[in-house]
């Protein structure tokens, strides 16, 4: 076991393409956003102690049981033993899945989680998390993982959160990477010819992943056909996204979000406030823009020429957006 403190972290990020029909099979491009990461330490305990989650810097931006973003006037426990945390509590059962994939006894020790990722707007700050945890706790006690056994314990918790997760956020925060994904199979290397910028920027009001896919599963089952078409739509769009960032065509990528948008509406998980600032984000000189995770709430992204991406953001914060982020996904072999 450890016995100088070890770090370990992930990154945030955003679905580029394909949310919502990634949950029904259709594939979807994902890419990590390493300006904002989750981090955690693992240290040493007295003997007899028991393991220590403190989420000290948590209270404002985390995620929570259920995903739901927690009230300001109820923050949580700064502190607290995994002995007596509920079974539910997603950092608790992210450190005891671990200690049962590795059969592993409960160590003395304790797990500082801080996190820099926006709660509830669709960053993946929830799988960061998990992720973050995994990798200390199993480091913790001298263990290696495997990037497909830190997923797939991540999807396990995100099971908790979520209900029916399709796994993209996992898998994109743990192989820290662009994919290609498809529900269920193994996932595919996306190869980016040429870096391109980003611009993601927060409404401010809260996304629940929980919330929005239900939200689809219900109209799903009421008109299967309609939702099934809308996928399939949504589902091309991502391979031909996926070829458009193989060959480097930023202007064909850009329209591709864009039309990605239209249907994100058509599913209903747009707002005014995420349909604004797409449409700011475009007026300003954006390539193409688009609301980016679950929707209802939460991030859009914009794609932007280096040389126009400060009068994009400018007029984002201009028009509501709490905050920017600019991110460039580099080129990839
Ligand atoms: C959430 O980041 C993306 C959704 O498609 C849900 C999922 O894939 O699990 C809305």
């Amino acid at each position: 076991m450890a016995s100088v403190p070890l770090q370990s972290s992930a990154p945030g990020k955003v679905i580029l393409f394909g949310e919502h029909a990634v949950v029904y099979g259709r594939p979807a491009i994902a890419v990590p956003v390493t300006q904002v990461r989750a981090t955690v330490t693992a240290a040493t305990a007295p003997p007899a102690s028991g393991l220590t989650l403190v989420a000290s810097d948590l209270a404002a931006d985390t995620p929570h049981p259920a995903d739901s973003p927690r009230p300001a006037d109820s923050p949580r426990p700064m502190q607290f033993a995994l002995a007596t945390a509920p079974e539910d509590e997603p950092l608790s059962a992210a450190a005891r899945l671990t200690l049962a994939h590795l059969s592993a006894p409960e160590p003395d020790a304790t797990l500082t989680i801080s996190s820099t990722i926006p709660i509830a707007s669709g960053m993946g700050s929830g799988a960061a998390v998990s992720a973050a945890l995994i990798r200390a706790l199993a480091a913790f006690l001298g263990r290696t993982l495997e990037p497909s056994e830190t997923s797939e314990l991540v999807f396990k918790i995100e099971k908790i959160h979520h209900g029916t997760p399709s796994g993209i956020d996992n898998t994109v925060v743990v192989y820290e990477r662009p994919v290609f994904f498809v529900r269920g199979q193994p996932i595919e290397r996306l190869s980016v010819a040429a870096p391109f910028t980003l611009i993601i920027a927060d409404t401010s009001i809260p996304s629940s992943t929980k919330v929005a896919v239900e939200h689809v599963r219900r109209a799903w089952t009421r008109t299967p056909a309609h939702y099934d078409a809308l996928f399939d739509q949504i589902g091309d769009l991502a391979d031909e996204a996926r070829r458009a960032i193989e060959t480097g065509d930023s202007e064909a990528l850009g329209a591709l979000m864009s039309e990605n948008h239209a249907l994100l509406i058509e599913l209903d998980v747009s707002s005014p406030e995420l349909d604004e600032l797409v449409d700011v984000a475009r007026f300003a000189g954006a390539q193409g823009a688009k609301l980016s995770g679950a929707g209802l709430g939460g991030n859009i992204i914009a794609l932007v020429e280096d040389e126009l991406a400060v009068e994009v953001e400018e007029a984002l914060i201009e028009a509501g957006a709490k905050r920017v982020i600019r991110t460039m996904v580099s080129a990839t072999e």
